[in-house]
């Protein structure tokens, strides 16, 4: 179903078995509203799905197996229950009613602990793929509302793409996509990845960012571009005190511009980090790969996504 010729990210494959795109997630903005009785903070955030990815397998095993199987091209990345894949899984069986286990290979190429919601990519996926193999017993609004049960930043990867969220993360408000699909990003995370619960931790609420969210909303419609100004992120403040080199690799990045030494429109922190956006071109500057500093360093090129009939699709090719 490729339109005015959209390039198809993803395609399932039918058969016994089919292979999947998990794509993650940048936020362009992400205000901290408060911090809640159960632990959690409502927040409000926009959401786009982007096409750094990983590659999934998803194959129903015969009747009979009693466990799902899933292998993980990372081997630090527990395969039990503890992985976010099985945790859809479980909850796709107690859902549904349905009885199938399933085998899952799990290809990674999104680093974690990065603010980019890789693994919750590969569970809102999995439960996607696990419904097409069952025969759809769920509608799509039903695996979204189901997917907020497994993590806050799941229930985006069922939206168009670009998604303005609050509550925990799970409510999901479908936007108009607030940039062209082919602005370039690039991606920079040090090694050193930011555990999430931690972060939340750190927040000092008095230091949050005054904007407010839905004023940053309508600012970035209509620039149709980023700048520091609107891609605000209150989680900065506490993954710059845990990690003060993510500042400096932040301010280092916005001093130097891209290859050719042209200023990013923005540079700004996603999730709870450690990944930095640059946006506005991908061509990363030479102090990444010539600094000895920079070692280790994850850097990747990015682009937005949007969802149609379930697929996901980059900006036309050429533009
Ligand atoms: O929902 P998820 O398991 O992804 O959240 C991981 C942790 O991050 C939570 O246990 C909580 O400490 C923190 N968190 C939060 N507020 C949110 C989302 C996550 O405090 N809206």
């Amino acid at each position: 179903p490729s339109r005015s010729g959209a390039r198809v990210v993803a395609r399932a494959s039918a058969g016994d078995g089919m292979q999947v795109f998990s794509p993650s997630k940048v936020n362009l903005f992400l205000r901290i509203v408060r911090r809640r009785e159960d632990g959690y903070h409502d927040l409000a955030s926009l959401f786009h799905v982007i096409d750094l990815g990983d590659d999934m397998e998803l194959e129903v095993l015969p009747p009979g197996a009693g466990e799902d199987l899933l292998q993980c091209s990372d081997p630090t990345i527990p395969c039990d229950g503890r992985n976010l894949v099985i945790k859809a899984l479980n909850l796709f069986r107690a859902k549904t009613g349905e009885a199938a286990r399933f085998r899952v290979r799990l290809d990674k190429r999104v680093p974690h602990g990065a603010g980019l919601g890789g693994g919750s990519g590969n569970a809102a996926t999995t439960l996607w793929a696990a419904n097409e193999l069952a025969g759809r017993p769920a509608s799509d609004a039903q695996l979204l509302e189901w997917s907020g049960e497994i993590g806050s930043d799941i229930s985006v990867f069922f939206s168009s793409g670009a998604a303005y969220c609050t509550g925990r993360g799970e409510i999901v408000e479908d936007v108009p996509p607030p940039l062209p699909l082919d602005t370039p990003l690039l991606l920079v995370k040090p090694p050193i990845g930011l555990s999430t619960p931690q972060i939340f931790k750190a927040l000092d609420l008095g230091r949050r960012s005054a904007a407010e969210p839905r004023a940053l909303l309508g600012g970035l419609a209509a620039a149709g571009r980023l700048s520091d100004a609107l891609c605000v992120n209150d989680l900065e403040q506490p993954a710059f005190d845990t990690l003060p080199e993510l500042l400096a690799l932040k301010r280092r990045l916005a001093a130097a511009g891209d290859a050719a030494g042209r200023r990013f429109d923005a540079v700004f922190m996603t999730g709870s980090g450690s990944t930095i956006v640059c946006a506005g071109s991908d061509a990363a500057p030479a102090f990444l790969s010539e600094d000895p500093d920079c070692a280790g360093v994850f850097v990747s090129p990015a682009r937005l996504l949007t969802r149609r009939a379930g697929e996901w699709y980059a900006a036309p090719a050429g533009g």
